[in-house]
Protein backbone atom coordinates (compact mmCIF):
# COMPACT_ATOMS: atom_id res chain seq x y z
CA UNK A 1 0.00 0.00 0.00
CA UNK A 2 1.10 3.39 -0.76
CA UNK A 3 2.00 5.78 2.19
CA UNK A 4 -0.56 9.35 1.27
CA UNK A 5 1.55 11.01 4.35
CA UNK A 6 -2.16 11.68 5.91
CA UNK A 7 -2.33 11.62 8.98
CA UNK A 8 -6.35 10.17 10.73
CA UNK A 9 -7.57 10.10 14.22
CA UNK A 10 -10.47 8.06 14.75
CA UNK A 11 -12.03 8.16 18.22
CA UNK A 12 -13.43 4.85 19.96
CA UNK A 13 -12.09 2.93 17.33
CA UNK A 14 -10.83 -0.49 19.65
CA UNK A 15 -14.18 -2.30 17.89
CA UNK A 16 -17.32 -1.89 15.72
CA UNK A 17 -17.32 0.48 13.11
CA UNK A 18 -14.23 3.01 14.54
CA UNK A 19 -12.25 -0.03 13.92
CA UNK A 20 -12.99 -1.04 10.66
CA UNK A 21 -12.49 2.46 9.16
CA UNK A 22 -8.95 2.91 10.76
CA UNK A 23 -8.27 -0.69 8.64
CA UNK A 24 -10.21 0.48 6.04
CA UNK A 25 -8.37 4.20 5.69
CA UNK A 26 -4.52 1.71 6.68
CA UNK A 27 -5.06 0.26 3.83
CA UNK A 28 -5.86 3.40 1.51
CA UNK A 29 -2.19 4.39 2.80
CA UNK A 30 -3.26 6.72 5.58
CA UNK A 31 -0.62 7.24 9.25
CA UNK A 32 -3.60 5.89 11.69
CA UNK A 33 -4.25 6.72 14.96
CA UNK A 34 -6.49 4.50 16.82
CA UNK A 35 -7.94 5.50 19.82
CA UNK A 36 -9.20 3.59 23.00
CA UNK A 37 -10.11 4.53 26.34
CA UNK A 38 -8.85 1.86 27.40
CA UNK A 39 -4.99 1.71 26.78
CA UNK A 40 -4.65 -2.26 26.12
CA UNK A 41 -7.62 -2.25 24.20
CA UNK A 42 -6.08 0.21 21.88
CA UNK A 43 -2.90 -1.33 21.87
CA UNK A 44 -4.19 -4.77 21.54
CA UNK A 45 -6.73 -3.63 18.29
CA UNK A 46 -4.15 -2.05 16.35
CA UNK A 47 -1.56 -5.01 17.12
CA UNK A 48 -4.14 -6.89 15.05
CA UNK A 49 -4.73 -4.45 12.53
CA UNK A 50 -0.99 -3.95 11.53
CA UNK A 51 -1.08 -8.02 10.89
CA UNK A 52 -2.55 -7.18 7.05
CA UNK A 53 0.10 -4.29 6.90
CA UNK A 54 -0.03 -0.51 7.36
CA UNK A 55 0.99 2.44 9.53
CA UNK A 56 -1.17 2.14 12.77
CA UNK A 57 -0.35 3.16 16.04
CA UNK A 58 -2.27 3.20 19.37
CA UNK A 59 -3.25 6.23 21.47
CA UNK A 60 -5.83 6.20 24.99
CA UNK A 61 -8.79 8.67 24.44
CA UNK A 62 -12.32 9.45 26.55
CA UNK A 63 -14.00 11.77 24.63
CA UNK A 64 -16.08 12.91 27.87
CA UNK A 65 -12.56 14.37 29.08
CA UNK A 66 -11.15 17.96 28.23
CA UNK A 67 -7.82 17.01 29.42
CA UNK A 68 -8.09 14.04 27.48
CA UNK A 69 -8.66 15.34 23.95
CA UNK A 70 -5.90 17.71 25.09
CA UNK A 71 -3.45 15.24 26.13
CA UNK A 72 -4.49 13.68 22.80
CA UNK A 73 -3.76 16.85 20.46
CA UNK A 74 -0.49 17.31 21.78
CA UNK A 75 0.58 13.82 21.27
CA UNK A 76 -0.57 14.11 17.59
CA UNK A 77 0.64 17.28 16.85
CA UNK A 78 4.26 15.94 18.83
CA UNK A 79 4.43 12.83 16.81
CA UNK A 80 3.15 14.12 13.33
CA UNK A 81 3.14 17.80 13.09
CA UNK A 82 -0.80 17.48 11.42
CA UNK A 83 -4.05 15.99 11.15
CA UNK A 84 -5.45 15.61 7.89
CA UNK A 85 -8.90 13.76 8.55
CA UNK A 86 -10.59 13.22 12.27
CA UNK A 87 -13.51 10.88 12.50
CA UNK A 88 -15.55 11.41 15.76
CA UNK A 89 -17.22 7.83 16.10
CA UNK A 90 -17.19 7.26 19.94
CA UNK A 91 -20.49 6.70 20.77
CA UNK A 92 -22.98 5.05 23.64
CA UNK A 93 -26.50 4.46 23.26
CA UNK A 94 -27.27 3.49 27.01
CA UNK A 95 -31.31 3.22 26.62
CA UNK A 96 -31.14 -0.01 25.06
CA UNK A 97 -31.11 -3.59 26.24
CA UNK A 98 -30.36 -6.43 23.92
CA UNK A 99 -31.65 -10.43 24.43
CA UNK A 100 -29.45 -13.43 22.58
CA UNK A 101 -31.11 -13.63 19.90
CA UNK A 102 -30.03 -9.86 19.31
CA UNK A 103 -33.23 -8.90 19.85
CA UNK A 104 -34.24 -5.59 21.94
CA UNK A 105 -35.72 -7.07 25.67
CA UNK A 106 -35.88 -3.28 27.44
CA UNK A 107 -35.82 0.26 26.72
CA UNK A 108 -37.01 3.50 28.10
CA UNK A 109 -38.99 6.26 27.06
CA UNK A 110 -38.55 9.49 27.52
CA UNK A 111 -41.02 9.61 30.38
CA UNK A 112 -38.78 7.26 32.27
CA UNK A 113 -34.99 7.19 30.84
CA UNK A 114 -32.88 8.70 33.88
CA UNK A 115 -31.31 12.47 33.10
CA UNK A 116 -28.20 11.04 34.24
CA UNK A 117 -28.66 8.58 31.55
CA UNK A 118 -29.13 11.19 29.05
CA UNK A 119 -26.35 13.68 30.36
CA UNK A 120 -23.86 10.78 29.87
CA UNK A 121 -25.35 9.93 26.36
CA UNK A 122 -25.06 13.92 25.36
CA UNK A 123 -21.56 13.86 26.82
CA UNK A 124 -20.00 11.50 24.57
CA UNK A 125 -22.05 11.74 21.26
CA UNK A 126 -22.45 15.29 21.17
CA UNK A 127 -19.99 17.13 23.12
CA UNK A 128 -17.44 14.62 22.73
CA UNK A 129 -17.33 15.28 19.38
CA UNK A 130 -16.86 18.83 19.91
CA UNK A 131 -14.10 18.71 22.51
CA UNK A 132 -12.18 17.03 19.50
CA UNK A 133 -12.63 19.28 17.05
CA UNK A 134 -11.36 22.28 19.23
CA UNK A 135 -8.64 20.16 19.96
CA UNK A 136 -7.76 19.22 16.95
CA UNK A 137 -8.64 21.87 14.42
CA UNK A 138 -5.71 23.75 15.37
CA UNK A 139 -4.08 21.21 14.02
CA UNK A 140 -5.60 20.78 10.47
CA UNK A 141 -4.89 22.69 7.56
CA UNK A 142 -6.50 23.46 4.33
CA UNK A 143 -8.39 19.92 2.74
CA UNK A 144 -8.77 18.60 6.12
CA UNK A 145 -11.86 16.50 6.71
CA UNK A 146 -13.79 15.72 9.71
CA UNK A 147 -16.31 13.37 10.00
CA UNK A 148 -19.45 12.83 12.44
CA UNK A 149 -20.86 9.40 12.86
CA UNK A 150 -24.68 10.47 13.34
CA UNK A 151 -27.67 8.40 12.81
CA UNK A 152 -30.88 8.41 11.21
CA UNK A 153 -32.26 7.53 14.30
CA UNK A 154 -31.82 11.75 14.76
CA UNK A 155 -33.15 12.61 11.55
CA UNK A 156 -36.29 15.10 12.36
CA UNK A 157 -38.49 12.73 9.80
CA UNK A 158 -37.64 9.73 11.74
CA UNK A 159 -37.54 10.90 15.27
CA UNK A 160 -39.98 8.56 18.00
CA UNK A 161 -40.39 7.45 21.02
CA UNK A 162 -38.14 5.55 22.46
CA UNK A 163 -34.25 5.53 22.81
CA UNK A 164 -34.54 10.23 23.46
CA UNK A 165 -31.25 10.63 24.85
CA UNK A 166 -29.67 8.84 21.89
CA UNK A 167 -31.85 10.47 19.27
CA UNK A 168 -31.65 14.25 20.93
CA UNK A 169 -27.63 13.63 20.95
CA UNK A 170 -27.16 12.65 17.16
CA UNK A 171 -29.99 15.81 16.38
CA UNK A 172 -27.58 17.43 18.14
CA UNK A 173 -24.46 16.09 16.75
CA UNK A 174 -26.01 16.63 13.01
CA UNK A 175 -26.63 21.18 14.23
CA UNK A 176 -23.24 21.06 15.43
CA UNK A 177 -21.84 20.22 12.57
CA UNK A 178 -24.46 22.26 10.30
CA UNK A 179 -23.25 25.68 12.92
CA UNK A 180 -19.18 24.95 12.35
CA UNK A 181 -19.45 24.18 8.65
CA UNK A 182 -18.73 28.01 7.95
CA UNK A 183 -16.31 28.69 10.59
CA UNK A 184 -14.51 25.43 9.54
CA UNK A 185 -14.92 26.38 5.83
CA UNK A 186 -12.52 29.38 6.12
CA UNK A 187 -9.81 27.26 7.01
CA UNK A 188 -10.35 25.22 4.36
CA UNK A 189 -11.54 21.74 6.43
CA UNK A 190 -14.90 20.48 5.84
CA UNK A 191 -17.23 18.38 7.93
CA UNK A 192 -19.84 15.90 7.36
CA UNK A 193 -22.48 14.16 8.80
CA UNK A 194 -23.33 10.63 8.29
CA UNK A 195 -25.32 7.52 9.29
CA UNK A 196 -23.34 4.39 8.72
CA UNK A 197 -26.68 2.08 8.49
CA UNK A 198 -27.89 -0.66 11.35
CA UNK A 199 -24.70 -2.56 11.81
CA UNK A 200 -23.71 -5.51 13.55
CA UNK A 201 -21.65 -4.29 16.05
CA UNK A 202 -21.87 -4.21 20.13
CA UNK A 203 -24.00 -1.13 19.68
CA UNK A 204 -26.48 -3.16 16.44
CA UNK A 205 -26.27 -6.03 17.81
CA UNK A 206 -26.30 -9.43 16.13
CA UNK A 207 -29.44 -8.75 14.36
CA UNK A 208 -28.40 -5.83 12.55
CA UNK A 209 -28.16 -5.61 8.22
CA UNK A 210 -24.90 -4.32 7.48
CA UNK A 211 -21.56 -5.55 8.60
CA UNK A 212 -18.73 -3.14 9.80
CA UNK A 213 -16.81 -2.92 6.26
CA UNK A 214 -20.40 -1.65 4.84
CA UNK A 215 -21.27 0.60 7.82
CA UNK A 216 -17.55 2.36 7.59
CA UNK A 217 -18.01 2.59 3.75
CA UNK A 218 -19.26 6.12 3.84
CA UNK A 219 -17.25 7.45 6.27
CA UNK A 220 -14.03 5.99 4.61
CA UNK A 221 -15.41 7.46 1.37
CA UNK A 222 -16.19 11.33 2.94
CA UNK A 223 -12.72 10.94 4.63
CA UNK A 224 -10.98 10.05 1.44
CA UNK A 225 -12.29 9.42 -1.59
CA UNK A 226 -15.14 11.86 -2.23
CA UNK A 227 -14.73 14.95 -4.33
CA UNK A 228 -15.85 17.74 -3.16
CA UNK A 229 -18.68 16.57 -0.65
CA UNK A 230 -20.68 19.43 0.25
CA UNK A 231 -19.30 21.01 3.91
CA UNK A 232 -22.01 20.97 6.56
CA UNK A 233 -23.83 18.24 4.85
CA UNK A 234 -25.62 14.62 6.31
CA UNK A 235 -24.86 11.85 4.11
CA UNK A 236 -26.11 7.68 3.63
CA UNK A 237 -24.97 5.21 1.09
CA UNK A 238 -22.57 8.18 0.13
CA UNK A 239 -25.15 10.33 -0.91
CA UNK A 240 -26.61 13.50 0.88
CA UNK A 241 -29.65 13.41 2.70
CA UNK A 242 -32.11 15.54 4.71
CA UNK A 243 -31.47 16.55 8.19
N1 LIG B 1 -24.10 0.12 15.03
C1 LIG B 1 -25.10 0.80 14.46
O1 LIG B 1 -26.08 0.21 13.97
C2 LIG B 1 -25.03 2.32 14.37
C3 LIG B 1 -26.05 2.98 13.67
C4 LIG B 1 -26.01 4.37 13.57
C5 LIG B 1 -24.96 5.07 14.13
N2 LIG B 1 -23.98 4.42 14.81
C6 LIG B 1 -22.90 5.23 15.40
O2 LIG B 1 -21.64 4.74 14.96
C7 LIG B 1 -20.65 4.96 15.98
C8 LIG B 1 -19.93 3.64 16.27
O3 LIG B 1 -20.91 2.70 16.70
P1 LIG B 1 -20.60 1.14 16.92
O4 LIG B 1 -21.83 0.44 16.50
O5 LIG B 1 -19.27 0.78 16.32
O6 LIG B 1 -20.52 1.11 18.52
P2 LIG B 1 -19.74 0.12 19.52
O7 LIG B 1 -19.41 -1.15 18.85
O8 LIG B 1 -20.55 0.11 20.76
O9 LIG B 1 -18.36 0.91 19.76
C9 LIG B 1 -18.40 2.16 20.37
C10 LIG B 1 -16.99 2.67 20.53
O10 LIG B 1 -17.06 3.96 21.17
C11 LIG B 1 -16.16 3.95 22.27
N3 LIG B 1 -16.53 4.90 23.32
C12 LIG B 1 -17.65 4.95 24.07
N4 LIG B 1 -17.57 5.96 24.96
C13 LIG B 1 -16.35 6.55 24.77
C14 LIG B 1 -15.67 7.64 25.37
N5 LIG B 1 -16.21 8.34 26.38
N6 LIG B 1 -14.45 7.98 24.89
C15 LIG B 1 -13.89 7.29 23.88
N7 LIG B 1 -14.46 6.22 23.27
C16 LIG B 1 -15.69 5.88 23.72
C17 LIG B 1 -16.19 2.50 22.77
O11 LIG B 1 -15.08 2.25 23.62
P3 LIG B 1 -15.11 1.12 24.78
O12 LIG B 1 -14.70 -0.17 24.12
O13 LIG B 1 -14.12 1.62 25.79
O14 LIG B 1 -16.50 1.06 25.34
C18 LIG B 1 -16.11 1.78 21.44
O15 LIG B 1 -14.80 1.77 20.95
C19 LIG B 1 -21.39 5.52 17.18
O16 LIG B 1 -21.27 6.92 17.21
C20 LIG B 1 -22.84 5.13 16.92
O17 LIG B 1 -23.76 6.01 17.56
C21 LIG B 1 -23.98 3.04 14.95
Amino acid sequence: MANTGKVAVVTGSNRGIGRDVVRQLAAKGYRMVLTARDAADGEKAAAELRKAGGDIRAHDLDVQSDASCRALAAWVKAEYGQVDVLVNNAGVLLERVYGADGRPISEDDGLDVDIGVVSRILDTNTLGALRMIQALAPVMSKGSRIINLSSRMGQFGMLGPNMVGYRMSKTALNSLTACLAPALEKKGIGIFAMCPGWVRTDMGSPAAAKSVDQGADTAVWLASEAPNPKSGGFYTERKEIPW
